[in-house]
């Protein structure tokens, strides 16, 4: 697989939804929000209808995409349910990843290589649709040929560990998204990242050469909150172009 020449910036606009969520209106309203990333250079809008829609909703899905000409990429568990409503919208790409009701946020990557009966249908399903299949997965060689026996065109590499990583732990995570990117890359698979990434530690993940997409999602709202949305996408964009 060739060397992608531009980074893409995804941009995870679940959190619009969760501050408004807190209020059960309809402001702030991540439709506004996919529309400021694609007017000031986002290359994707990537979106996780959860179990318990906590933040994204169903009816979000469609006036995300019919708002703005940018794909997108749902984040889904592999359900059923999930697989319905994937093959209802037809996004451009859906990005498997485990769920737990209880957690926070996504914790740790989708066991592909414990799950491959399970994921079998639903990858295949999705594939037949058109959708660009991506696997949510730990930068572990067992999870990238696993990816391959799956047939998926697309790995998310998480960053978590990476990003929560403290002292000579940093480059050892580093190492291992590196080797895991080449991996996947060799293989003809495109690889991803993503999770808890910030302006101080986006960098070294967007030099990895065969790195094509990075989604970034609650430190953009974040910095939204001080500075905008446009100006936050804008410098994040800058540091990916600089670490090129
Ligand atoms: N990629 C995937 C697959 C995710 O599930 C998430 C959200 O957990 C992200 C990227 C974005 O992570 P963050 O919100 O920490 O930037």
């Amino acid at each position: 697989m060739s060397v992608p020449s531009r980074l893409r910036l995804g941009v995870n606009i679940d959190h619009v939804a969760t501050i408004r969520n807190a209020r059960g209106g309809d402001h702030p309203d991540p439709v506004r929000a996919a529309q400021i990333v694609a007017n000031c250079g986002g290359d994707g809008i990537t979106a996780h209808l959860r179990e318990d829609r906590r933040h994204i909703r169903d009816e979000d899905l469609a006036r995300i995409q019919a708002a703005t000409d940018l794909p997108l990429n749902l984040e889904m568990a592999a359900t059923d349910e999930m697989l319905a409503i994937a093959l209802r919208h037809k996004p451009h790409a859906a990005c498997i990843v485990p769920e737990r009701r209880e957690e926070r946020t996504t914790e740790g990557g989708l066991d592909a290589a414990g799950q491959h009966n399970r994921l079998v249908p639903i990858v295949s399903a999705l594939a037949d649709a058109g959708i660009r299949v991506s696997l949510f997965i730990a930068a572990e060689e067992r999870q990238i040929e696993a990816a391959m026996r799956l047939g998926a065109p697309v790995v998310e590499l998480h960053t978590g560990e990476y990003a929560h990583a403290t002292g000579d732990q940093v480059a050892v995570e580093l190492r291992r998204l590196a080797d895991m990117a080449a991996l996947a890359a060799k293989n003809g698979i495109e690889p991803h990242a993503g999770h808890g990434l910030t302006y101080d530690n986006v960098q070294p993940i967007a030099a990895i050469p065969q790195m094509a997409e990075l989604n970034i999602g609650h430190y953009l709202i974040g910095e939204a909150i001080f500075c905008g949305l446009e100006p936050a996408v804008l410098r994040m964009r800058e540091l990916m172009d600089a670490a090129r």
